[in-house]
């Protein structure tokens, strides 16, 4: 539709190399309602007439409802839409759509307001799987379970304990998407091809009736800088490692050697060859779909680094990466919400495992330090318990008096009352006695479960009210074009 400056059309091998139609196909409905902002606002800035308006915006009502087919000469979903508004509406009409704009910034919308909607979406995704977490996490405030460092057995603790670490991570993931929805709500539409326009339009107009809070003012700036799309992605590349992290856990415990928790068969897969086996595909994959968004962001960013200041076709490409970004995490947010409701924690077997090992190790330490012993010396004392009672294949708690004794040689430590802490100090009494803020004891599972769900909560209602922000102008932008096409 363009090319009247050129003499030849484009082969079909070179249409299809340039052509970014299926890829469009995300916002053909959001290019349609940008659209509609711009001409009500040519209207209202008396620029075209109301019988023009009406005609374009009745074009572009009906193509809302119309399945559009992506094999024809148009190089992307701007040249198809409005090729089909000049064919529906005249070209005495439809002909004024794309006064005073240009595909520069109309895809910079567009792209706006595809990941405006994405964000709200996943932040809701987040807050459901954060509530999953903590829904389960009240069940297991009492399943103890070992803690791990350098996936050594280090100290006691509560299975709650995980949840609230993993809920923690994603309400911060929820705080960064939800701040870079700022950037993106911000209106790049009427910057024009990167310099303005001579004809007096309204930024302001299509501002409102497009639910955004702000202008991205300078015209350079709007059309060809995608800052905020590497910001977007970049959120979800740090979303995405979370998630994968969290699948390595489920997956390390749902080994026959861990059996710690089974996973409901349907989010697991078969062997094709080893009838026995049970594998947790769905978590893997959630890695492997990990490195796919960090390949994107890193597209992304290799795209824009030593792009020239002004649009540059190269931009196109980054598009499909948004897309499948967006797809990706909203998809992984959904089922891992489903793995972790369907699967089956084996208590018994969580706790076999913390009392076969030397978990209470520092708590005797600690309760050493109670009673006046240097932390340095009541470490070296229960080191000396841990290595005589591993030679010996003793629990710590079945120490000889002996054996005690060994223990705190060269020190003025009484064995009696290292004795008498070895056989008080338990899994129970250090979870009981664990009372530190943050820490793995019952008390603090308690208080840190219902302050999450409090912030949860208090999230919620932040994104419900941008969303009825959102669905306020939309609904103002419908009654505007009805008064009109009626
Ligand atoms: N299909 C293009 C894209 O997705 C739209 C903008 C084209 N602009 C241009 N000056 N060729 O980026």
């Amino acid at each position: 539709m363009y090319r009247s400056r050129l003499g030849n059309d484009l082969s079909s091998v070179t249409l299809d190399y340039v052509s970014s139609i299926n890829d469009d196909l995300d916002i053909a409905l959001y290019d349609i309602i940008g659209s509609q902002a711009h001409v009500l606002m040519l209207y209202e800035t008396k620029i075209i007439t109301k019988n023009d308006a009406k005609k374009i915006l009745l074009s572009l009502e009906n193509l809302k409802n119309t399945k559009l087919t992506v094999n024809s000469d148009a190089e992307d979903i701007h040249e198809l839409i409005e090729t089909l508004v000049i064919k529906n509406a005249g070209m005495a009409s439809g002909g004024k759509m794309h006064t005073a704009r240009s595909r520069n910034d109309q895809v910079a919308l567009d792209i706006r307001l595809k990941i405006r909607d994405d964000l709200n979406i996943l932040c809701n995704c987040i807050l459901d799987l954060s509530e999953e977490m903590i829904r389960v996490g009240k069940k297991h405030q009492k399943t103890i379970v070992p803690l791990y460092t350098h996936l050594q057995q280090a100290q006691i603790g509560l299975f709650s304990h995980y949840l609230i670490a993993y809920a923690d991570v994603l309400l911060r993931d929820f705080e960064r998407l939800y701040a870079t929805f700022e950037h993106v709500n911000q209106n790049p539409l009427g910057a024009g091809p990167v310099g303005g326009t001579s004809l007096p339009i309204d930024r302001n107009n299509t501002t409102t009736l497009l639910g955004f809070d702000g202008i991205v003012e300078n015209s350079l700036d709007a059309t060809s800088s995608r800052d905020v799309v590497a910001e977007y992605v970049s959120m979800i590349a740090i979303l995405m490692t979370n998630l994968s992290k969290i699948s390595e856990d489920f997956v390390l415990w749902s080994t026959s050697e861990f059996s710690f928790i089974d996973l409901a068969d349907e989010f697991t897969s078969p062997s094709s060859v080893m009838p026995q086996k049970k594998n947790p595909d769905i978590l893997e994959l959630t890695r492997g779909k990990t490195a796919e968004v960090i390949g994107h962001l890193t597209a992304i960013l290799t795209t824009i680094k030593g792009l020239a200041s002004g649009y540059g076709r190269d931009l196109q490409q980054v598009k499909p990466a948004i897309w499948s970004t967006s797809k990706t995490a909203i998809s992984a947010l959904l089922i891992l919400k489903s793995v972790i409701s369907t699967m089956h924690v084996k208590e018994k077997q969580m706790k076999k495992t913390s009392a076969s090992s030397y978990l209470v190790a520092l708590d005797i330490a600690e309760n050493l330090v109670k009673e006046g012993v240097p932390f340095r010396l009541s470490h070296k004392i229960t080191g000396n318990l841990v290595h005589i009672a591993y030679a010996s294949k003793k629990p710590l708690n079945k120490l000889t008096i002996k054996e005690v004794t060994q223990s705190t040689n060269n020190t003025n430590v009484k064995p009696d009352l290292v004795q008498k802490i070895i056989q008080t100090t338990t899994i129970q009494s250090s979870l009981k006695e664990r009372k530190s803020l943050g820490s793995s004891g019952y008390e603090e599972q308690k208080r840190m479960l219902n302050t999450r769900m409090n912030k949860i909560n208090s999230c919620r209602t932040q994104i419900l009210k941008r969303q009825h922000d959102l669905t306020s102008a939309f609904d103002n932008l419908s009654v505007k074009v009805g008064n009109i096409v009626k």
